[in-house]
């Protein structure tokens, strides 16, 4: 039996990774959140944490690391980059260090927010990356140092994850619910992704060797705006909605404006092909 680390459970894609693998009878699951709970058999495991990483690891020898923990919001990344960077990459440095030691596998989470967002095709694995705010430099930073430190490491660009936790999705059904007219940026462009399709990435590629960077971004892609619209459309809301430029919409960290991925890696090394973005956002409903 494979034995699986977990960290950062109690995330949208911690939670859908914990959903995919959980019944299945070849893997045991050592599960971690920031905090642990101890009723739910979750155990406590700072990643930034340099020594609580290497004791936990040496105490569990996993097989297999999934690092779902990151520090994911990305306008406070602005004012608490030290923090960010703790996180987003001095975690990944002590958990590729600890993985290598003991030979385990590392799969580890990235984003579009790595790219400038200055493309006008959607972004493969090999284009340059050139991120435009702390939160995507942080994520950057935590990539090279996996990519340096661990030979045996899968590395998963996703973007605009929605998933149990707190979401675009979840946004803009709240504010569906107030009745307010809303004003949706519709110049940004990239491809909404479940966290559950990204679990089911992740289930495949940890069982191969295929070590290296990967995109894994749903099918097609769209703006903000369109994305708010389709899910007004799906979930039968009507909802006075504005398509507005970035511009109107200020935030502290700037967003690259085209950050469409192409899964490259994953269609033609292994034949692999996301669910499209409507599709998984159908599942998703259903699921919820
Ligand atoms: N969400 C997106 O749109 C998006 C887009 C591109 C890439 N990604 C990447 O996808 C991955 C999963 O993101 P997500 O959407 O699941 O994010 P999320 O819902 O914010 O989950 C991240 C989890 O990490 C935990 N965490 C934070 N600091 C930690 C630490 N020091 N030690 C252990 N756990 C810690 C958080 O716990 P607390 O709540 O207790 O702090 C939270 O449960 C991340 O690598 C993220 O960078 C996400």
């Amino acid at each position: 039996m494979l034995r699986v680390l977990i960290t950062g459970a109690n995330g949208q894609l911690g939670r859908a990774v914990i959903q995919i693998l959980r019944d299945k009878k070849s893997y045991k699951l050592y599960i971690t959140s920031r905090k642990g709970k101890a009723e739910e058999a979750i155990w406590p495991l700072d990643i930034a944490n340099e020594t609580a990483v290497y004791e936990y690891i040496k105490k569990v020898k996993p097989d297999i690391i999934i690092n779902c923990a990151a520090y994911t919001a990305v306008d406070l990344c602005e004012s608490e980059s030290d923090k960010a960077y703790r996180i987003n990459a001095l975690g990944p440095k002590y958990l590729s260090i600890a993985a290598e030691n003991i030979g385990a596998k590392l799969i580890h989470i990235s984003t579009d927010y790595v790219y400038d967002g200055q493309a006008n095709k959607p972004y493969i694995e090999g284009d340059c990356t050139n991120p435009i705010n702390t939160y995507g430099k942080t994520k950057l930073a935590g990539d090279m140092y996996v990519q340096d430190l661990c030979k045996k490491s899968f590395i998963l660009r996703v973007a605009w994850v929605y998933g149990d936790g707190k979401n675009f999705v979840k946004t803009m059904l709240g504010l569906a619910d107030s009745g307010k007219h809303l004003r949706v940026v519709a110049d940004q462009f990239g491809t909404p992704t479940s966290a559950l399709e990204i679990a089911r990435v992740i289930a495949f590629l940890m069982e191969t060797e295929s070590y290296g960077v990967y995109h894994a971004t749903c099918e097609g892609s769209t703006s903000w705006y369109e994305f708010a619209r389709e899910i007004f459309q799906q979930t039968g809301k009507m909802v006075s909605i504005e398509a507005i430029p970035t511009t109107e919409y200020p935030t502290p960290a700037k967003r690259p404006m085209y950050s469409v991925l192409d899964n490259k890696a994953l269609r033609e090394r292994h034949g692999y092909v996301m669910k499209d973005w409507k599709d998984a956002f159908k599942e998703y409903l259903n699921d919820y």
